[in-house]
């Protein structure tokens, strides 16, 4: 079967980064960046982003383009014959599962938020009563299916018109939009009466906020982040590889997707700090963030339906783009390793996602009793530990070391599936550091969760 290939490059920039932005940008980085002090976690984050994540964009785009395969089979077609590195196709399509089995939860809260706010169905209630409709959501888990499985029907629907007709002609629209809508929003919020004091929260850094926070705290989160905001180690951004042409050099690709998901992240932060500045909200108020203070705000905003609307029609984009992504990997899969049709595979994915996604609403009720990682964590909160503080590291490591190791793909191809057009334009002695230095941040990464986890038990 001839693989479909984007059909523009911007397509192809616009998708990858479709996948990269998502919750990870508009919902986790302002609320951890809340928690973690602002500006210096700000830049904290940046350094890993460019120094651990990039590299390892450029690894996945790299085995995907050389494989012209998603992570189903791209191992088995470059690794050398009689290694075992195949074996991780499996932890990899599940990490592609397991994100979609609490993501499409939160993607179906947005669309009900959005619903909301255009219905004016937040308007008069005051602090108590916005609090009590999220509460109310989620005590039930029929609404929350209803939702789910709008989203999730919506996104298979887009999936299933093909790559070029479906996935890349629907999520460049929509890309383009988030970003307008964005920017709309961050002008508006940044114009709002004492919004410089959220500003200065944002972008002035202040260290002895991270020591108040905890170093090894802040860092553990800016590194889980910088993961989590690319998509990385799961293969969900290598499949967009196999469909660019050889052409195109892959570093200048992969920091084009970077620079997009900073951006959004970015601009995320300036839509929300300084409105909660500016309605004095205290911004380090986790996961509900969303969900229980902005509504609280745009109600005490002029014109606050429409833009809360906005708001969260932009929420709705972030996560459809990266449901939609995933999704192309979980289709793909399923016809790589069958043979089967694109609309197959669709249907019993289909079927399979929203069985898939039940556990984690009733976690929010019927089983909110299974708390896997200890009092007070539900099943979304686990299902997004074994993703993003296992798979995505672990995965990263995989590929950093099929990439650069003489038992794994290599360096030699690496670099020359990676830059096609200019030739090997890294002289070969950068491999050995390249490779300490990965291997060494990685090692840090996954040393400081631990860490953190035992430190965060001994205080319980
Ligand atoms: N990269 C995706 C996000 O940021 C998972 O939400």
């Amino acid at each position: 079967m001839k693989r479909e290939k984007f059909g523009s490059r911007l397509g192809f920039i616009l998708i990858s980064a479709g996948c990269a932005i998502g919750l990870g940008n508009v919902w986790r980085f302002p609320y951890i960046t809340g928690q973690y002090g602002g500006a210096a976690f700000v830049l904290i984050y940046l350094f890993f982003l460019l120094t651990l994540g990039l590299p390892i964009m450029v690894m996945e785009f790299s085995v995907g383009r050389a494989s012209q395969a998603s992570i189903a089979l791209s191992f088995d077609k470059l690794e050398p014959k009689g290694t075992r590195w195949h074996w991780y196709k499996y932890f990899g399509m599940a990490g592609n599962y397991l994100l979609m089995m609490f993501y499409t939860t939160i993607g179906g809260w947005m669309i009900l938020y959005f619903v909301k706010m255009a219905a004016g169905q937040f308007e008069g209630l005051d602090a108590k009563g916005i609090e009590a409709e999220f509460a109310n959501l989620t005590a039930r888990p029929g609404l929350m299916f209803v939702c789910m499985a709008i989203v999730v029907i919506l996104c298979f629907a887009i999936c299933s018109m093909g790559l070029q007709k479906g996935v890349e002609k629907i999520t460049k629209v929509m890309m383009i939009l988030l970003l307008a809508l964005m920017i709309i929003l961050a002008v508006r919020s940044a114009t709002l009466p004492n919004a410089g004091e959220g500003i200065r929260f944002y972008l002035l850094p202040d260290f002895g906020k991270v020591k108040e926070a905890g170093v090894f705290e802040v860092v553990y989160a800016a590194m889980g982040q910088s993961f989590f905001t690319l998509s990385l180690g799961i293969g969900a951004i290598a499949i967009f590889g196999s469909y660019i042409d050889k052409k195109r050099a892959l570093t200048g690709e992969a920091i084009c997707v970077t620079i997009l998901d900073t951006c959004v992240a970015l601009i995320a932060g300036m839509i929300i700090f300084p409105a909660c500045f500016a309605f004095g909200v205290n911004p380090g108020q986790g996961p509900s963030l969303i969900f229980i203070t902005l509504p609280n705000i745009f109600n005490a905003m002029s014109g606050g339906r429409i833009w809360g609307t906005l708001f969260f029609l932009c929420m709705f984009f972030a996560a459809a783009s990266t449901i939609i992504a995933v999704f192309e990997n979980i289709i793909t899969f399923a016809m790589e390793l069958t043979g089967c049709s694109r609309r197959k595979s669709v249907i019993c994915n289909l079927i399979a996602i929203l069985v898939l996604s039940v556990p984690c609403i009733l976690g929010f009720n019927v089983w909110s009793g299974i708390s896997p990682l200890g009092a007070g964590k539900n099943i979304l909160d686990f299902e997004d530990f074994l993703v993003s503080n296992n798979l995505l590291p672990i995965g990263s490591l995989v590929y950093l070391l099929f990439c650069t190791s003489c038992y794994g793909w290599g360096w030699k191809k690496f670099i020359e599936g990676s830059e096609q057009r200019t030739g090997n334009p890294v002289p070969e002695m950068g491999k050995g550091v390249c490779v300490i230095y990965f291997a060494a941040d990685r090692a840090v990464y996954l040393c400081t969760g631990i860490y953190h986890h035992v430190l965060k038990h001994i205080g319980e």
